[in-house]
């Protein structure tokens, strides 16, 4: 009875509040259903009466006022707690901001353990083995929802081809190392397995729909459209000022202004999606997250996946040798006084000065190694699927969030344009308890980290030694891994030539590529070349299909062998012909396509040696 009173109460305040701060939005009311009338008093609660401010007598722009709350009821449906929660994060995140409070104070910074790898060695192929076998217990998780403004493509970055000499785009190389897995790890269970890898991709409202037109236009690059899942993250509503005033859109003010939360949004979305348990009844061990355009990263994936099991990492975050002080966060561990620990990625300018207030003097500095012992993050995590269940029960992925706003002046009073609170998928070890197993797998970059993030002309103002992460060094970061990767299989390997596209200079290496199927580890490619062959630098050499294998091949031109995968087939002699060239071509050529000219080269197809097996058995070819 007494609730029943104060909520009456508290209607009748809120109805007068109504009246005296928000009198346009009182004279509307009628036009809103019940659910929206209580957004609306939520809303005034909030302190968002701004956004009435304008609005016109009933009968004037009516479907538009009634539009803005359809947008407010989803922005309130799709964050954890509603938009409510939302306001109230943003205003004690922007007062820290405004505060400069460091998140990482009380903490000091140490080295974790972790696992680190080198390629090639008995350990790594022992790990690669376990990784595969396991891989029938894993799920993979795509993070594709991402603007991709620094890259500045037209269309969706999955949509790009990782090289030019099959031109297969990253989604259908990232889909058939997927399945090429599956086949792998099922064929070391006794007696078979039919397990299919589930494969999520997280989009947004800017890669949705392409992406599912590419899957769709490519009959799912050979998975079964049952394997797919697509997952639709939401924006977040933009902030106008320090007291979370939610900002309307410049160009229509019956919109509230959203912009992109972050990949952080995954766990949410795979908690809400009933996925997780989904796939751990079916049995699953792990849920692999992955991005959208690092292409070497399947040549990582199997041993990556071999330490967490040998390991029993609950979370497992790949990786790369990092110099001390360069531009990518660092795994780090920190302990706060009070006892609370986590190994989570610390970004490079929080790095440094959180080790100098903590007794390092000199910061973050190199050590025996020649690189920093903070290992750095490229954002691959294998998590385990029973404590990532567990763990999201309790917060129902919500995501340790920040804000970034850029303010007017050093007041910190305004900013120069409305900002949103951001979400990173890597902070999500930021929750755990002591007790859980976090740690990391360095791979060397060469074999693991290429992605295409920059457009050519932000890449050619790159620091000489830093990493471009353009289209450029990631197509040659394919042809340099797969090359190393035969030279140590024992295949004689012509050395690089430097040379420059885009302004960039990178080692231009054969370019050899193959389909997931031929080779997924080190020992697929031993068990398919062998030391009598050799590959010029000007070669290319194209290797479409499971049964090929190289004997005694001597290659100086391009050679292209596709075969089904019935067809056992013996590949030998002596290959000679005048082969692709790589044209330099100018970026602002606009008379190419973007996907070209963003590289700076294309192919010349002058001549080639092409086989084909189409009839199952065993074949011979002698060039
Ligand atoms: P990036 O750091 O490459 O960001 O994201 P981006 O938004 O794609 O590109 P820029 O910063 O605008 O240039 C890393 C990964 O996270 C995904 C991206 O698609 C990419 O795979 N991502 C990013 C999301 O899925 N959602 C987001 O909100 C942001």
């Amino acid at each position: 009875m007494a609730s029943l009173v104060a909520e009456k109460l508290s209607e009748i305040q809120i109805g007068d509040d109504m009246a005296s701060t928000a009198p346009n939005l009182m004279k509307n009311l009628s036009l809103l259903s019940p659910d929206q009338v209580e957004l609306a008093k939520m809303l005034l609660r909030e302190e968002q009466s701004h956004l009435f401010l304008h609005w016109p007598e009933p009968g004037v722009d009516d479907d538009k006022k009634r539009d803005f709350f359809e947008q407010v009821s989803r922005l309130n449906s799709s964050y954890p707690g509603g938009l409510i929660a939302y306001i109230q994060n943003s205003r004690k995140l922007l007062a820290d901001s405004k505060a400069g409070k460091n998140p990482y104070d009380g903490f000091t910074p140490s080295v974790p353990s972790g696992e680190i790898l080198t390629f090639g060695d008995d350990n790594f192929n022992m790990l690669e083995e376990a990784g595969v076998k396991e891989a029938r217990k894993a799920a993979f998780v795509l993070v594709a929802g991402g603007l991709g403004e620094r890259l500045g493509y037209k269309g969706i970055k999955l949509a790009l081809p990782l090289e030019t000499t099959t031109g297969r785009c990253f989604l259908q190389h990232y889909i058939e190392s997927i399945l090429a897995l599956q086949e792998a790890s099922c064929k070391l269970v006794q007696g078979g397995c039919n397990s299919e890898i589930p494969l999520v991709i997280m989009t947004s409202d800017d890669t949705h729909a392409p992406t599912l037109n590419l899957l769709e236009s490519n009959s799912y690059f050979g998975m079964k459209p049952t394997q797919v899942n697509l997952l639709k993250q939401e924006k977040v509503a933009c902030l106008d000022d320090n007291d979370a005033r939610l900002a309307l859109d410049l160009n229509d003010k019956f919109k509230i202004q959203t912009k992109p939360h972050g990949h952080g949004d995954v766990h949410a979305l795979l908690f809400s999606s009933g996925l997780l348990n989904k796939w751990h009844n079916a049995g699953l061990r792990w849920v692999l997250f992955f991005q959208d355009t690092n292409g070497l990263l399947f040549k990582a994936i199997p041993a990556a996946l071999g330490v967490s099991l040998t390991r029993e990492y609950h979370v497992n975050s790949l990786a790369v040798p990092r110099k001390a002080k360069e531009a990518i966060g660092g795994i780090t561990k920190l302990t706060h006084a009070d006892g609370r620990t986590m190994v989570i990625n610390v970004e490079y300018n929080q790095l440094d000065p959180s080790l100098r207030a903590n007794g390092h003097a000199d910061g973050d500095v190199n050590c025996e190694t020649g690189y920093s012992p903070f290992p750095g993050n490229i954002n691959q995590l294998i998590l385990e699927l029973q404590p990532y269940i567990e763990e999201l029960t309790k917060t129902q992925g919500a995501i340790a969030e920040f804000v970034n706003p850029k303010y007017k002046d050093s007041s910190k009073a305004s900013f120069k344009s409305s900002t949103r609170l951001e979400c990173m998928m890597q902070d999500y070890p930021k929750t755990l308890p002591p007790s859980a197993r976090v740690g990391f797998t360095v791979m060397e970059t060469w074999l693991a980290y290429a992605p295409v993030k920059n457009n050519p002309e932000d890449a050619a103002k790159v620091p000489k030694g830093n990493p471009y992460h353009s289209a450029t060094s990631g197509e040659m970061a394919i042809y340099r891994a797969n090359s190393l990767i035969m030279k140590k299989a024992g295949v004689e390997i012509a050395d690089p030539v430097v040379d420059e596209f885009n302004a960039q200079e990178v080692e231009v290496w054969p370019r050899i590529t193959w389909s997931p199927k031929w080779a997924i580890t080190f020992a697929d490619v031993k068990k398919k070349v062998n030391e009598k062959c050799s590959v010029s630098q000007r070669s290319t050499m194209i290797i479409k299909g499971q049964n090929i294998v190289l004997d005694n091949l001597s290659l100086d031109g391009t050679l292209i062998v596709h075969a089904i995968d019935e067809a056992e087939v013996q590949v030998s002699g002596c290959v000679q012909n005048k082969g692709w060239l790589l044209e330099k071509i100018d970026f602002k050529d606009s008379s190419l396509p973007q996907e070209t000219r963003m590289r700076g080269f294309k192919i010349q197809k002058v001549e080639q040696l092409e086989v084909n097996y189409s009839e199952p058995g065993k074949h011979l070819f002698r060039a």
